[in-house]
Parts: structure tokens; C-alpha cells; sequence
């Protein structure tokens, strides 16, 4: 049977890598993080991808993974927050199965990434709540086309049953 790629994505923070690998667990899909397969490949943390390298080498490593990544089935995949800001990568992702934008509140992106902040390139910011409304803001029109689910204070599980439904996989 045909088992199509189940996308998360959606602003850092947002919950995508954990529900993602839940979600994968439960439906007995393979699991990928595309942060996680690009540092584990280059042998090098995103963050000093960045700074050795630049956003713009780290987007094309990206780029690559999406194409390589939609050949196959049955995968929950969790990208990184600025993944589907490249078209290219929207348009690949969605001949090759559902994407689902996870979204949250400021605040709560900021609980939940104020502990590994380093790791964020994009967060190394004196007020990182501006700098997250700031990207929020700018990123809405993008993350707005897709299906959207709110993970502010949501229980996973529940969370875990409403993405099922919504991927016809309960
Ligand atoms: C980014 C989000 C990060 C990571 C990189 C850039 C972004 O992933 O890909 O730091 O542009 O929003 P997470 O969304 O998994 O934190």
C-alpha cells in the first residue's frame, strides 16, 4: 500500500521534531528530522554550518535533502522552520505527500526553545520574542497555505490524534 510522507512543519519551536517522532512511532513510519540528517551528514551542528559557511550553503543542503527525501514513502518528516520559504522545496514536499504547518504563540516558542537557543542561529538576538514576532511576521504568508494545528497548551497525545485525523491516518 502506498504510504505518503506525512510533512510537519512550521516556526521553531512548534513542536515539530517531537510530535514528529510520535507520530511516526504510532503509524510505524520511518522518522526523519532534516536538522538532525543534515548535521549528522556534514559531522557539523547547524549552528556552526552558519557561521563557517553561511545560511545560504546551509539552505541548499537542505534544498538537496528535500529531493532526495520525496523519492521515498512512508516517512513523518520534521523540517526546519525555514525549509518551506524555498518554493522549490514546498512544490517537491507536496507531490510526495501532506504537509501540516504546526504553529504556537511567541511566548511559548520562546519556553520551548529558550534552553537550547544557542543551537538557533537565527535566535542569537539580544530580545529573541522580538526577533521570533519579527520572523513570525514576516514568515506568515508562507506557513498560512498550509494546514494548520496549534500546539500552544496542547497535551501531545492529543495532539498525536488530531494530526491522524487530519492525515487520514487514525
Ligand atoms: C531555522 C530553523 C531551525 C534550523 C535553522 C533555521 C529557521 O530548525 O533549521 O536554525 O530558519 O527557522 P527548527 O525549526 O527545527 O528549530
Amino acid at each position: 500500500m502506498l504510504k505518503k510522507n506525512i510533512i510537519l512543519t512550521g516556526f521553531m519551536g512548534t513542536g515539530k521534531s517531537t510530535l514528529g517522532r510520535l507520530l511516526a512511532e504510532q503509524l510505524d513510519y520511518d522518522f526523519i528530522d532534516t536538522d538532525n540528517l543534515i548535521e549528522a551528514r556534514i559531522g557539523q551542528s547547524i549552528a556552526e554550518l552558519f557561521k563557517e559557511q553561511g545560511e545560504a550553503a546551509f539552505r541548499k543542503l537542505e534544498e538537496n535533502l528535500v529531493q532526495e527525501l520525496a523519492l521515498q514513502q512512508g516517512l513523518v518528516i520534521s523540517t526546519g522552520g525555514g525549509l518551506v520559504l524555498n518554493p522549490k522545496n514546498v512544490d517537491v514536499f507536496k507531490q510526495s505527500g501532506q504537509i501540516i504547518c504546526l504553529t504556537a504563540t511567541p511566548v511559548e516558542i520562546l519556553e520551548r526553545v529558550s534552553a537550547q537557543q544557542h543551537t538557533r542561529p537565527l535566535l542569537q538576538e539580544k530580545d529573541p520574542l522580538s526577533k521570533i514576532k519579527e520572523l513570525l511576521a514576516q514568515r506568515s504568508p508562507v506557513y498560512s497555505q498550509f494546514q494548520q494545528l496549534s500546539t500552544s497548551g496542547k497535551a501531545p497525545q492529543e495532539l498525536i490524534t488530531r494530526l491522524r485525523e487530519l492525515t487520514c491516518e487514525s
